[in-house]
C-alpha cells in the first residue's frame, strides 16, 4: 500500500516535473512539445522567479497565492505547499545529480538535529539557521543553497513559518525519491533574530570523528542505537562537496534514489583514499565514498546488527527511517494538536 502511493507519488512528481521542463523550454532548455499543452492549461500570468520556475502550473494543481494576513476562516492548503516543492526539486539539471532533493532533506535534518533534550534547546522550531551564529556555522555550509531554493515558495505561501517549510521540504523530497512516506503536521513557529539565544557550535556531528561522538550527539537529541542507524540510511542520497565539507563523492551510484543502498554499500570493502584532502573511505571503483563515521557503523558490533538488518530488509528500513526521521524533525516543537490526521501528510491523487 505505502510502496503504491510513493509510486503514485512518483507519477505525480515526474508529471508536474515534465510540465516544469516543458515551461522552462522557452529559456532554451528541453521539452519543447509540452509548451504549448501548460499554456492552454494554465494560461498565462504571474510574473517573477517563482512564476517562472511553477506559476504556469497553479492551474493545473489548483493552488493560489494566499494573503499574507489571512481571515480567520482562512485553511492552509498544504497540499498546495507539497505540489510546489515537488515543481522546484527537479527545476534545475545543472545542480548536483540533477536534484535538489539530497540538499533540502540535509537541511530538514541540520535544522532539527541541533536538540538538546537536556534544557530542551535547539529544534527546528524558530528557523534560527537564518541568523548567525548558526548560519555560518562549518556544519551548514551550502545550506545557505537550500534555503534560497525555498525562497520563492516563502513568498507564494506566507503563511507558514520557514521551520514548517524547511521540514516539510525534505520529507516532500524523500517521498518524491522514492523514499517512505513520513509523517508530518505543521505547528512550528519561527523566531525573530532578537529573540534567539544563540546556540553553541558543535552540536551538529563531526563526520571525522569515531562512535562515541555519533552517541554522544544523537543520544543527546534522545535517539537510540536503531534510530541512528536508521537515520545514518539517508546518505543514500546526496553527496559530498568539496567546497562544503572537505569530503567529496556519493555514498551510492543512485544518489537520487532513496533507498537502503547505503547498507548494501556500506557491507561491501572499503579502503581510504589517498589523497591530500581530510581521510575519507572509497570502494574499489574509487567513485563512492564513505565518511569516517559511516564507517562506525560497520565497526561498531552494536550498530553493525542494524546495517546488516537494513541491508537484507528494505521495507524495514523504510518504516523505521520514517519514524526516526518523523520524530526529528518534531524534538522540541510544541505542538497543539497531537493528531497526524489532521494534517495532510501525503500528496493528493490527481483527480
Ligand atoms: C554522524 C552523523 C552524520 C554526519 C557526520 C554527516 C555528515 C555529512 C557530510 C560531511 C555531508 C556532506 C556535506 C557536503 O559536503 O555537501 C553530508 C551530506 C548529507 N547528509 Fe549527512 N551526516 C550525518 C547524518 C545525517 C543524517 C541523520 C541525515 C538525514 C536523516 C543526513 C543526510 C544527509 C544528506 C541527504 C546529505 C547530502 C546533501 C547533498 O547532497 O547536498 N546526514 N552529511
Amino acid at each position: 500500500m505505502l510502496r503504491a502511493l510513493a509510486s503514485r507519488g512518483r507519477q505525480l512528481k515526474q508529471l508536474r516535473s515534465l510540465a516544469v521542463r516543458g515551461y522552462a523550454t522557452e529559456a532554451g532548455k528541453t521539452g519543447k512539445s509540452s509548451l504549448p499543452l501548460i499554456l492552454g492549461l494554465a494560461g498565462l500570468g504571474g510574473g517573477g522567479y517563482y512564476a517562472k520556475q511553477s506559476g504556469l502550473l497553479d492551474g493545473l494543481l489548483g493552488s493560489s497565492a494566499i494573503p499574507a494576513t489571512p481571515s480567520k476562516d482562512f485553511k492552509p492548503d498544504y497540499q498546495a505547499v507539497r505540489a510546489a516543492i515537488e515543481d522546484v526539486l527537479e527545476s534545475n539539471d545543472e545542480y548536483d545529480d540533477g536534484s535538489y532533493g539530497p540538499v533540502l532533506v540535509r537541511l530538514a535534518w541540520h535544522t532539527s538535529g541541533t536538540y538538546d533534550k537536556n534544557d530542551n534547546t535547539g529544534g527546528s522550531n524558530g528557523a534560527t539557521m537564518r541568523f548567525g551564529p548558526e548560519s555560518g556555522w562549518g556544519a551548514n555550509a551550502g545550506l545557505g543553497d537550500a534555503r534560497d531554493i525555498l525562497e520563492p515558495i516563502k513568498k507564494k505561501f506566507p503563511w507558514i513559518s520557514y521551520s514548517d517549510l524547511w521540514t516539510l521540504a525534505g520529507v516532500v523530497a524523500i517521498e518524491a525519491m522514492g523514499g517512505p512516506q513520513i509523517k508530518w503536521r505543521p505547528g512550528r513557529s519561527d523566531k525573530e533574530e532578537n529573540g534567539c539565544v544563540p546556540l553553541p557550535d558543535g552540536r551538529l556531528p563531526d563526520a571525522s570523528r569515531d562512535n562515541k561522538h555519533v552517541r554522544d550527539v544523537f543520544y543527546r537529541m534522545g535517539f537510540n542505537d536503531q534510530e541512528i542507524v536508521a537515520l545514518m540510511g539517508a546518505h543514500a542520497i546526496g553527496r559530498c562537496h568539496a567546497d562544503r565539507s572537505g569530503f567529496v563523492g556519493p555514498w551510492t551510484f543512485s544518489p537520487t534514489t532513496f533507498s537502503n543502498g547505503y547498507f548494501t554499500e556500506l557491507k561491501g570493502k572499503w579502503h581510504k583514499k589517498k589523497w591530500n584532502g581530510p581521510i575519507q573511505y572509497e570502494d574499489k571503483t574509487g567513485e563512492l565514498m564513505m565518511l569516517p563515521t559511516d564507517m562506525w557503523m560497520v565497526w561498531d558490533k552494536k550498530f553493525r546488527q542494524y546495517v546488516d538488518l537494513y541491508a537484507k530488509d528494505q521495507d524495514k528500513f523504510f518504516e523505521d527511517f520514517a519514524a526516526a526521521f518523523s520524530k526529528l524533525l518534531e524534538l522540541g516543537v510544541p505542538f497543539e494538536k497531537r493528531d497526524f490526521n489532521t494534517s495532510p501528510s501525503s500528496p493528493k491523487p490527481m483527480a
